[in-house]
């Protein structure tokens, strides 16, 4: 056995649904791993804007998912359950949870996990399965992006948009990307975005427009909605795809479908917290084997806006709330 692993760690607890206030520390029970399963000692978990729906009680969760919030963190494993051969203890991990990220320890199935990429600390790498899993799955696995193709993501200075900007341009698309101000468009041009476009000064359809001589992006990867969509399906090219991972301005909306059908557009969307472990190891392995290699390749890198203690998990919430971070959060133990 590699550590004194203690009966009892620190959790953060969703007391009742409401603000960041009801983010409480709580001592609970170190999980036992199951048959499959590794226990992880965390050393950072990521901050995923579903946490704040989660502890407000608007999130749809699973069925069998903790209560604990958390969906990702990086650490060390220090148990291993029965079965499990691809991990020893001492392996230093980052895991895609199901939830329970908030504590000192999870137990997380041993083929979401993928060994810390070469160049990136241990604490940054808790910020990296759930956008990657989610980007992967989505950007490439439903909506294929190419190389040579124009791609739009909305919303580029969040978690999902750094990891959608980094892993378009690493596989050889143009890319496009909103922002709310000048300073987080500066931010993902950083990180690759060949336009970066103030959707608060400018307007995003006139702007992709001219950067593609009138001829539209070929895909679209959207967490806004509402009254973005019918202007998303004007601004995409002959071909083109729309994948939703979020509606944040909203669900319903009045669109005109014509312009699916005479275009040849698709539109989709997805959610991974649901999937079943065959699926979310298959998502992993594919990370593993086709993204993994490039942050060695200096091709990606992690973005950590800020960390705070594990006990001020109210305070990364705020933060969160305000948009005005870049990148991730992160929580610390
Ligand atoms: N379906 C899935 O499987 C899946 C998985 C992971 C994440 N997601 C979703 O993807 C989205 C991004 O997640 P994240 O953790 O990366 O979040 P995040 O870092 O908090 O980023 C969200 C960004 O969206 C913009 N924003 C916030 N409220 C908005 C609104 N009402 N209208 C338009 N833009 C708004 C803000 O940037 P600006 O200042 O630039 O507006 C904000 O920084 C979330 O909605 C999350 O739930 C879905």
């Amino acid at each position: 056995m590699l550590a004194n692993i203690p009966a009892m760690q620190t959790v953060i607890e969703i007391k009742r649904p409401g603000g960041p206030e009801v983010l409480v520390p709580a001592t609970r029970p170190v999980p036992e791993p199951k048959s499959g399963e590794v226990l992880i000692r965390i050393a950072a978990a990521g901050v995923n804007r579903a946490d704040c729906l989660q502890r407000m009680g608007r999130y749809p969760m699973p069925p069998g998912a903790p209560d604990i919030p958390g969906l990702e963190c990086s650490g060390t494993i220090v148990r291993l359950g029965e079965g499990v051969t691809q991990w020893r203890e001492g392996d230093q991990v980052c895991a895609l949870l199901i939830g329970d990220g908030y504590g000192e320890y999870a137990a997380a199935p041993a083929v979401q996990c993928l060994p810390v990429p070469d160049g990136v600390s241990l604490i940054d790498a808790g910020g990296l399965p759930e956008t990657f899993c989610t980007v992967w799955t989505n950007v490439f696995d439903r909506i294929h992006l190419a190389a040579g193709e124009v791609f739009l993501q909305q919303g580029g200075s969040s978690g999902i948009g750094m990891t959608a900007i980094q892993l378009a341009k690493a596989f050889g698309a143009t890319v496009l990307t909103t922002a709310g101000s000048d300073e987080k468009c500066q931010a993902c041009r950083e990180y690759g975005a060949d336009l970066a476009i103030n959707y608060r000064t400018q307007d995003f359809v006139q702007a992709a427009k001219e950067f593609t001589h009138g001829r539209g992006v070929d895909a679209i990867f959207d967490m806004v909605g509402g009254d973005y969509i019918p202007r998303e399906l004007d601004l995409l090219a002959p071909e083109g795809r729309l994948c939703f991972v979020a509606l944040m301005r909203g669900t319903r909306v009045e669109a005109d479908f014509g312009l699916i059908q005479r275009k040849h557009l698709t539109v989709t969307g997805s959610t991974l917290r649901p999937r079943s472990i065959e699926q979310k190891a298959a998502i992993i392995a594919a990370l593993r084997e086709k993204v993994w290699p490039l942050f060695k390749a200096g091709k990606l890198r992690p973005f950590t806006y800020k960390q705070f203690p594990l006990t001020q998990a109210a305070e990364a919430h705020r933060l969160m709330e305000s948009s005005q971070h870049i990148g991730k959060i992160l929580l610390v133990t």
